[in-house]
């Protein structure tokens, strides 16, 4: 059946087709002016001294885990209900990861409680992820690794545009990742950033973004520099011309794209409040800060059959998902991890449905997705009574 309302959709016009001809026309292909020019709109826009684009979110994370010298015999501790990158750009490093919980139904992000809970001898960093745009509680957090001496690393794959306390997330810690894969705030197909304010992580980001090496092709063809030397074990993790001039187009337009995610937000929110949804809960109604509504999440009544209200919604042409099955549940990770339980976010994570939200979406898509929700729920509920 085909859907009446997807998941998400791109917000892509003539500025973005402009944007890649532009490119094609300069004969320019990879880390260019553009790129530079993404960077530093980037980094002024989120208020942090360096941006470096890279090949996408999974690479941004493992470029920050290398360049705060993560590796063998370390220990990052991180939340369970996350992308399985966040964990396996860990493990690219030789480190282990540590599962934390997540503070409970109200809020989806890691428990600091929990976190600090977990630190061993041989914890180095605490990997956060700002769910859905919410931001994780960056004070505490902070207090935790000053008090025992760890790096923070945010995952911001989800959370472009959004800030705590007036700062950006991503720029609370010591650096953050970014994400422009198709579904996220700013889509560019592939891609992604990391951000940092120190020099030194800056300094090996440049280089092991690139083989290791202390010069650039553009240097060079410039005639900044003609030869270089490797200085690192670096990767290509590069960006390309056409991606990042997709990208400034889609960080010119994430201000407004933010704030219609946050008034249809709103309106899921006020909708929910009415007769017909009871027992739905939606997390971070308290949550205080600035989100970048990258998705919206509700979760299921413990006596409602998810996959029974998946399909309810799909047959209804209303495609749904789920963020996500925690990561300790997947196979390799049990495999790896034996025996680990992280009982609050299973439970939370197991009544877990994602509605659509795109800046394109009208006020009544969601009036068409609040009824079906309802329809849903009800057949839900009651198959599980036979
Ligand atoms: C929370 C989170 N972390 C990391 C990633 C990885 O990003 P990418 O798909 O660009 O490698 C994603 C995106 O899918 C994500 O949602």
């Amino acid at each position: 059946m085909d859907l009446r309302i997807p998941l998400f959709d791109l917000d892509y016009g003539p500025e973005e087709e402009a944007a890649v001809m532009a490119v094609l026309r300069s004969r320019w292909l990879t880390m260019g002016a553009v790129t530079q020019e993404f960077e530093k709109e980037f980094a002024a826009m989120f208020g942090v001294k360096f941006a470096f684009g890279v090949s996408n979110g999974t690479h941004a994370l493992h470029l920050a885990c290398l360049a705060l010298e993560i590796g063998p015999g370390d220990e990052v501790i991180l939340p369970s209900l996350t992308f399985v990158a966040t964990a396996n750009a860990v493990l690219y490093t030789g480190a282990e990861v540590r599962f934390a919980e997540i503070i409970g139904p109200a809020d989806l992000t890691i428990s600091p409680e929990d976190v600090e809970k977990r630190i061993t001898s041989n914890t180095k960093a605490i990997l956060v992820m700002h769910y859905g745009g919410y931001p994780c509680r960056m004070p505490e957090i902070l207090q935790i690794a000053r008090d025992h001496n760890l790096t923070v690393i945010e995952d911001a794959a989800h959370a472009p545009g959004a800030a705590l306390e007036g700062r950006s997330l991503g720029a609370w810690g010591e650096a953050g990742c970014f994400s422009f894969f198709s579904n996220k705030n700013l889509a560019t197909g592939e891609g992604g950033m990391v951000v940092t304010d120190r020099d030194e992580v800056a300094e090996k980001i440049r280089f092991l973004r690139s083989h290791g090496m202390t010069t650039l092709t553009l240097d060079r063809h410039k005639g900044h520099a003609y030869t270089y030397d490797v200085v690192a074990l670096g990767n290509n993790y590069r960006i390309d011309e056409i991606h990042s001039a997709l990208g400034l187009v889609q960080l010119r337009k994430l201000r407004a794209n933010n704030a219609r995610r946050r008034t249809l937000t709103e309106l899921y929110r006020m909708g929910l409040r009415q007769p017909g949804f009871e027992g739905i809960e939606v997390p971070f109604s308290l949550t205080t800060g600035q989100s970048s509504c990258h998705i919206f999440s509700i979760l299921l009544p413990l006596d409602a059959n998810r996959q029974v209200f998946m399909e309810a919604m799909r047959s209804q042409g209303i495609q749904t998902s789920i963020h996500y099955p925690p990561i300790h549940t997947f196979s390799y990770y049990r495999q790896r991890y034996p025996g680990l339980s992280l009982p609050v976010t299973e439970i939370v994570a197991a009544r877990e449905v994602t509605l659509p939200l795109y800046p394109k979406m009208l006020d009544g898509d969601v009036e068409l997705v609040l009824s079906a929700v309802k329809d849903a729920l009800a057949a839900a509920r009651v198959r599980l009574a036979y």
